[in-house]
């Protein structure tokens, strides 16, 4: 039997836990004992235990509770938690996901105490390296022992930055995305189980999605004014209501800035508190269009076959791009509407499948073992 702990602690690595468990549950348990270990870095319930519940990740056998903080102070006192979790027994290795501080913290406790690292979603780069993901990305991609990219084009940034190199050790690992795994299978859920469209008054394709929640966003006032101010102006452009789910950092960043909270009163703007994966899932496959500064959604978007606005400078998915399926508008009031009115005058038809076969987990686990 092999003893992995999987680290979580924010939002989207809850959901992507939700993958693997699922899979190791389904035909690997008798040679994996997943041990999960939440970090605390995401608490409030509609951040936290709203999925656990919804997509049946087990229970987490430790849990650290070091809430927020400075990048410094959060990332040391969850590395300090991990790092005796980790001491206290033999583990065979860590499984860590993605790019939050959650990620990094595992990282440097696992590798300082050489225990394999597996990096799931390895590889995305954003060239942007004042995105603390970035930092975060990097640091673990160069600590883990296997790399499990989820697209070709993370292939190539590990090859481009000398992975599979003998100065350079870290093996990479085509996997597939293992959050095209969850909406195939959440998906068909959500319409049995989930009634948001009838509780928001919603029509299939009769309203645009929005998220914002970016630090490089929320916390430039200009950018998220400029933000606010393309949604408000899709809606005038398209006739249609921008759904716009809020991040708890997003809220209280609009409430600071009085001018901000003014255009969420603007008619055709409905803005609910954050929502369950379930939740989301629905209203992704049935708006017209995506409007977000989040890697995941913009996934999401392309697996329900939606065009997507993309309110960053760049995007480590930039296959998504490359097929016209989405725009990058950045924070611009005018690029926004825009590159709505283009999406929606001139939908893309072509949505291939870039992000693996849906059974990323299975070949994730056949690799560990
Ligand atoms: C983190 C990840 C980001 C990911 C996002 C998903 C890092 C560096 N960033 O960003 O990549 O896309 O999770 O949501 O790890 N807060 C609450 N309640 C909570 C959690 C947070 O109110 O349950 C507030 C706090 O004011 C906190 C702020 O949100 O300071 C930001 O939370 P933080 O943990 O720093 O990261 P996210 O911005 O959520």
């Amino acid at each position: 039997m092999k003893h992995l702990l999987t680290v979580i602690g924010a939002r989207p690595q809850i959901i992507k836990a939700a993958a693997l468990s699922r899979a190791i549950a389904a035909g690997y348990s008798d040679r994996i004992a997943e041990h999960i270990l939440h970090t605390g870095q995401h608490y409030d319930a509609n951040m936290s235990q709203v999925f656990f519940d919804e997509l049946a990740v087990p229970r987490p056998e430790y849990n650290l509770g070091v809430g927020s903080g400075t990048h410094g102070a959060q990332t040391a006192r969850m590395t300090a938690g991990i790092e005796e979790v980790l001491l206290a027994r033999p583990f065979d290795g860590i499984i860590l996901y993605g790019d939050t501080n959650s990620t990094l913290a595992g990282a440097i406790a696992a590798a300082k105490l050489h225990i394999p690292i597996f990096h799931i979603e390895a590889g995305l780069r954003s060239f942007n390296m004042t995105m603390p993901e970035e930092v975060n990305r990097i640091v673990c991609d160069r600590l883990s022992t296997l790399l499990f990219a989820p697209t070709q084009t993370a292939v190539d940034n590990l090859r481009a930055e000398g992975f599979g190199t003998p100065n350079v050790p870290g093996r990479v690992v085509l996997s597939g995305d293992i959050m095209y795994d969850n909406s195939i299978h959440f998906a068909a859920v959500a319409a049995r189980r989930c009634d948001i469209m009838q509780r928001l008054g919603l029509e299939p394709e009769g309203y645009l999605l929005a998220t914002v929640h970016r630090a490089g966003n929320t916390d430039q006032p200009e950018r998220l004014a400029a933000i606010l101010e393309g949604l408000v102006q899709s809606i005038g452009t398209t006739g249609l209501p921008v759904v716009l789910p809020m991040h708890p950092r997003t809220r209280a960043r609009i409430a600071a800035l009085p001018g901000l909270a003014a255009l969420l009163e603007t008619p055709g703007m409905q803005v609910t508190g954050p929502l369950s994966f379930l939740e989301m899932t629905l209203l992704e496959q049935n708006a017209r269009l995506v409007m977000t500064d989040s890697g995941g959604v913009q996934k999401e978007a392309f697996f329900f076959r939606r065009p997507c606005v993309i309110l960053r400078p760049e995007t480590e998915w930039v296959e998504i791009v490359d097929h016209h399926a989405g725009i990058i508008a950045d924070a611009d009031t005018g690029r926004i509407v825009d590159a709505c009115r283009t999406l929606i005058a001139n939908p893309p038809d072509d949505y291939p499948a870039l992000f693996g076969d849906g059974h990323a987990a299975e070949h994730i686990l056949d690799t560990l073992l």
